[in-house]
């Protein structure tokens, strides 16, 4: 099938990329002639594994292409997938204009078509987007429909070629049958719903999965206030396969492109609506405690941050992503910072100054990060700071004090080396852990 793909973000290279893989011929455009310019080179401009070799393996045998123009991308294609962004406008609502100025690209292009085109709609977008596309842009010769996209970074290339479902919003036969043969061959399971239903499944997906991270995370205080440990908690309720144990890891909150955006447009679409999104409100509410209690925890073990040196492990949203927009690690780093410390911090994925915390210095080591600090703050669960040699940070360290964000690290390992430890609902000594399947000695 002959496939235009617009926009070259992670969703957009992704999907492109795989569709190519899966044998069909993709034409992807960005208006970026940057990013245009080095995916022609065969680079790619987003930090995302494994995702430079499908990219290149799919160029080199011929079926994924770039160009600055939507107009050329769409010629001859069968289905236009509109990948663009929908960042947050002000009030909290999506802001759909690079959504819309796509549809104007292509409503706009020249001819000739084969029949209409068939263009889904993959950024998130709020209920009903797609049916005001279709009563602006339905005479262009255009056949519009939702097919939201689920993948996370870090996970992208795998979740793209092996999603746990796809989506197809269409009341229309044909768009529907098109978007069914793109997909088949994934021979994962396909949902075919209303364009509406589409629109509303991507924000039930992504509200829930920031509800159970609050819902776990306002256990986690509760835990420390009655002295559990949450991460045994979570584990054994989560045991239950009606709750489930992904997305019950308590720690300093959810963040990154996604999640806060999206949790943002649906409250605002419900008041829209006229439906008050109590529950989801409050979710926002305890993700931004979080931060702000991580500040308070680390302050409190300071004796206050004026003319402190706090090292920081991890800024970016999350590991295995590069990414760090909308960073709880970042939030967290310049409150700390605006409250008097000095920020030296580390991230395996960034090597330049971030956004947010210009002022902090960025180090080219964990070790080289916690040289002369007062406390370390772990804020970003990066598989290499579970093995660091504790014994070398703690001659490299000022302080003792260690901030476990995320509750990636042993308390018993770090205290055992000399250090006071704060998780986040975790608790100090007490009955060992023990998690026993029958069987086992
Ligand atoms: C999310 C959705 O998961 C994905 O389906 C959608 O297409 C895009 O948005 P992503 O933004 O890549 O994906 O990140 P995700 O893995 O969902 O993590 C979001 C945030 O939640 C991160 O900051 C992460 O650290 C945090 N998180 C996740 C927790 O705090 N606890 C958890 O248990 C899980």
């Amino acid at each position: 099938m002959n496939v235009a793909v617009i926009g070259c973000g992670y969703v957009g290279l992704t999907t492109g990329a795989a569709l190519a893989w899966m044998g069909h011929r993709v034409y992807c455009a960005d208006r970026d002639p940057s990013v245009v310019g080095l995916l022609n080179d065969g680079k790619i401009h987003l930090y995302e594994p494994d995702l430079d070799r499908l990219v290149s393996s799919a160029a080199g045998a011929g079926r994924l292409r770039f160009t600055t123009s939507t107009a050329e991308a769409i010629v001859g294609a069968e289905v236009a997938l509109v990948c663009a962004g929908t960042p947050s406008s002000p009030d909290g609502s999506a802001d759909l204009s690079q959504v819309k100025d796509a549809y104007e690209c292509i409503a706009r292009a020249p001819g000739p078509r084969r029949g209409a085109l068939v263009v889904a709609t993959k950024s998130t977008v709020p209920p009903g987007t797609c049916s005001s596309l279709a009563a602006r842009y339905g005479s262009y010769g255009m056949r519009i429909c939702s097919n939201p996209e689920f993948l996370r970074e870090g996970t992208a290339v795998r979740d793209a070629l092996h999603p746990d479902r796809v989506v197809i919003g269409s009341d229309d036969p044909v768009s529907t049958q098109v978007l069914c043969e793109l997909y088949m061959s994934l021979g994962r399971p396909l949902f075919v719903v209303s364009p509406i239903e589409a629109e509303l499944i991507k924000y039930a997906a992504n509200s829930f999965l920031a509800a159970r991270i609050s819902f776990i995370n306002e256990f986690a205080e509760l835990c420390e206030a009655v002295g559990a440990d949450v991460t045994r908690v979570a584990a054994a309720a989560g045991a239950d396969p009606r709750i489930g144990a992904s997305f019950m890891q308590a720690g300093i909150g959810f963040g990154g492109p996604c999640l806060p955006k999206d949790l943002k447009a649906l409250v605002s679409a419900g008041r829209d609506h006229g439906v008050a999104m109590d529950i989801l409100e409050q979710v926002e509410r305890r993700n931004s405690r979080q931060r702000a209690r991580a500040v308070e925890r680390i302050a409190r073990a300071l004796g206050g941050l004026e003319g402190r040196i706090v090292a920081v492990w991890g800024v970016t949203f999350k590991p295995g992503a590069g990414d760090t927009r909308e960073s709880p690690p970042v939030d967290v780093a310049r409150v700390i910072m605006e409250s008097g410390a000095s920020v030296r911090f580390y991230d395996p994925a960034v090597e330049t100054p971030v956004p947010g915390i210009e002022g902090a210095v960025c180090c080219d080591s964990p070790y080289e990060a916690v040289r002369g600090a007062h406390a370390l703050a772990l804020l970003t669960e990066w598989d290499e700071f579970r093995w660091v040699d504790w014994g070398l940070v703690r001659r490299l360290m000022e302080g003792d004090f260690v901030f476990d964000g995320r509750n990636a690290l042993s308390p018993a390992v770090v205290r055992a080396m000399g250090f006071e430890y704060a998780g986040v609902g975790r608790r100090t000594g007490g009955t060992e852990f023990r998690h026993v399947h029958p069987g086992t000695p």
